[in-house]
């Protein structure tokens, strides 16, 4: 098993620190554009096996694809973060390119690979690899309904005082501050829906506050945020390379499943080895399903941006 994780940023570099912990592949490349970046990183991940006991080996590169030949999959977390006050959205013009470039890069080197897309603005991102590099479709897969879903346990865990572990809820949608959609009604605590627990007041603070827990972190840090983005970009490689068949809300290519076709929007899928495996229909009621046509029609019309960029 070989892993690539193409930019050493903050939400990169916690990516591989996670993969490497857990051992999901014996060699892990990492590349970025800067110069030494990318072997710096790996070399300090490298330093910490002795202590932390694991074998994965983190190979560091500077743009050198040949490196990444052979992955069975790759993370792209290429492009740059957005900034307080920013959307996801407003990357498009920088990240495009960008993520279009490495995915092809990608693929040349390793024509059987699964790419995770976690890049911004996430959806677009994905349809973009997706339509610019022709793969099957289950094998590209956005990373951002596990975030959102930690996220919104997060929330539900500081409403009822519980242990997270014992929650089921997921988001799903677009990954945007507007487009994604915490489902209330089907979270439940140990199999107790968590609308038996919580006020309809309470149940609409946590889904607000989960839709803009990105931001909300962004504006303390001063930047986008990385250990959350970087365990969930890390748990959805383990659902893949260890062939868990995990249902996670992942971003990925719909053909007329919840009503939407030629869009990558985020829904409850199979993860196994060979990608994204199976749509799992959650049978939203009349309400969800509204929501989720209009997250559908928010990102299709950012996804009609990219026929105006150069790319
Ligand atoms: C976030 C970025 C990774 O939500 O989209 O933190």
């Amino acid at each position: 098993m070989k892993i690539t994780v193409v930019g050493a940023g903050a939400v990169g570099a916690t990516v591989a620190d996670n993969i490497a912990r857990k051992e999901l592949c014996h060699e892990l490349v990492l590349l970025d554009i800067k110069e030494g970046v990318a072997e710096g990183k790996a070399m300090d991940m490298n330093q910490t096996a002795a202590l932390l006991g694991f074998d994965t080996r983190v190979v560091g590169s500077t743009n050198d694809y040949s490196k990444t030949a052979g992955s069975d999959v790759a993370v792209i977390t290429s492009g740059i973060p957005r900034k307080p006050g920013m959307t996801r959205e407003e990357l498009i013009g920088t990240n495009a390119s960008i993520v279009k470039g490495v995915a092809e890069n990608l693929l040349k080197h390793s024509p059987n690979i699964i790419i995770v897309v976690i890049s911004n603005p996430m959806d677009t991102m994905t349809y973009l690899a997706l339509k610019s590099i022709g793969i099957p479709k289950n094998r590209i897969i956005g990373m951002g309904g596990i975030l959102d879903s930690s996220r919104f346990k997060y929330y539900l865990t500081q409403a009822l005082g519980c242990s997270p572990a014992d929650l089921h809820a997921v988001v799903v949608g677009g990954h945007g501050d507007t487009t994604m959609i915490p489902l209330t009604r089907l979270a439940t605590l140990n199999g107790t829906p968590v609308s038996n627990l919580l006020d309809a007041e309470t149940l609409k603070k946590v889904a607000a506050d989960t839709m803009v827990g990105g931001a909300t972190l962004t504006k303390l840090l001063g930047t986008s945020a990385w250990y959350a983005p970087g365990a969930a970009g890390c748990a959805l490689v383990e659902s893949i390379v260890r062939d868990e068949k995990k249902v996670f809300a992942c971003c990925v290519s719909l053909d007329g499943e919840y009503g939407q076709k030629d869009i990558c929007l985020g829904v409850p899928v199979v993860i196994g080895k060979t990608g994204w495996e199976k749509i799992i229909d959650y049978k939203l009621n009349a309400e969800e399903q509204e929501a989720f046509n209009k997250s559908a029609d928010a990102v299709r019309s950012m996804n009609s941006v990219l026929s105006t960029l150069t790319l």
